[in-house]
């Protein structure tokens, strides 16, 4: 059998090898996959680290927040601040963006991140995760100062250089993109190392298996509506095919079983707030989502247009999100187009 690959032999390769990161983005993947091993110890002790509950505070999106939720987010802002790989850091759970202190020196690249994902699922042992997505810092114009503000982030996710996530679940495990492909990691608790367990993940194009919180189909409007029906009509149907339906509440876990046998997941628009365009948000959740899914030969939409062709004009913009298998996206995707 062939010696495993670490997540650290993986980057120097992509690095040397194959050119195709430099090496202070190897440097900043190697800190988020160390912030994440630190993640899913806190995790795992659950109750024993006091880690579960409320932290009774409301993050700049009007959601409480777990304690989890904070705790992640300052172990991604310590293990990131003082490499000297980053400028600065934005996360669902603050509010303005982190500027990397004058200390430390100033790296080149913009983190963004969902410190924890799907935090209605910490308290029930259900599995949750932490999403990245990584960018560069937009060049100055010369003459222009070099600070780092929030416009530099908004960015197309198109733009992104990497994007991941890592699902704390019955494993703990690390999935990667930098534009070739995805990999997928998992956490060797007793070497303490992410080894190389999946190469080139491919969505299937045709699933039988959708992704939706039905309880709000009554919201929905008529596109989504439709989709759903024809999938729930089964063998008799439209479709001609029975489908199943599984709705895990943590995006990580439901991306992840779509990655793994593919799928189709959906959190839409819906009428209760018509100004709010979706649940999720761009560029912490729909954007990594959106790199990874697309590198495994999936596709993502917000029934309009891809959702990596979006110009973000705010931090903590939020979207309306279908993705997964390319032709079953494509689908609901041309139902919207015909309204
Ligand atoms: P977060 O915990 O970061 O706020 O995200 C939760 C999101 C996402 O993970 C999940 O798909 C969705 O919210 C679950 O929503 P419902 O509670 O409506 O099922
Ligand atoms: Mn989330
Ligand atoms: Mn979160």
């Amino acid at each position: 059998m062939s010696k495993p690959i670490s997540l650290t032999r993986y980057l120097v390769e992509q690095q040397r090898v194959d050119g195709h990161i430099p090496s202070h983005l190897r440097l900043l993947l190697e800190v988020v996959a160390r912030a994440c091993k630190s993640i899913s110890q806190a995790v795992n002790k659950g109750d024993l680290g006091g880690v579960l509950g409320s932290a009774s505070t409301e993050n700049v999106q009007g959601e409480m927040q777990k304690k989890l939720d904070i705790i992640a987010n300052e172990v991604l802002i310590e293990a990131n601040e003082w490499g000297g790989h980053l400028a600065a850091m934005a996360s669902e759970e603050m509010e303005g963006i982190y500027v990397v202190p004058n200390r430390y020196p100033q790296g080149e690249y913009l983190l963004l991140f969902d410190p924890l994902d799907g935090s209605s699922n910490i308290d029930v042992n259900v599995s949750i995760g932490t999403i990245f997505s990584v960018l560069k810092k937009p060049e100055g114009l010369p003459g222009q100062s070099q600070g780092v503000s929030e416009q530099d982030f908004l960015q197309a996710g198109a733009q992104q250089v990497a994007a991941g996530y890592c699902v704390f679940g019955p494993q703990t495990t690390l999935v990667l993109t930098v534009g070739d492909g995805v990999a997928m990691f998992t956490l060797d608790r007793e070497q303490g190392s992410f080894i190389l367990t999946r190469e080139n993940v491919q969505i299937p194009p045709d699933t039988q298996e959708f992704a939706i919180n039905m309880s709000n189909m009554r919201h929905w409007d008529e596109p989504v509506q439709r989709y759903v029906n024809e999938c729930l009509a089964g063998k008799e149907g439209p479709r001609g095919k029975d489908f199943n339906m599984r709705w895990v509440a943590s995006m990580v876990a439901d991306v992840h079983r779509i990655l793994t046998r593919g799928g189709i997941f959906m959190y839409p628009w819906d009428k209760r707030e018509p100004n709010k365009p979706g649940k999720l948000r761009l560029m912490y959740e729909a954007n990594p989502m959106g790199m990874v899914v697309e590198q495994a030969g999936g596709a993502i939409t917000n029934g309009q247009q891809r959702i990596l062709d979006i110009q973000p004009t705010k931090l903590h913009e939020r979207v309306s999100v279908i993705l997964g298998s390319k032709n079953e996206v494509e689908r609901v995707t041309s139902y919207h187009a015909k309204l």
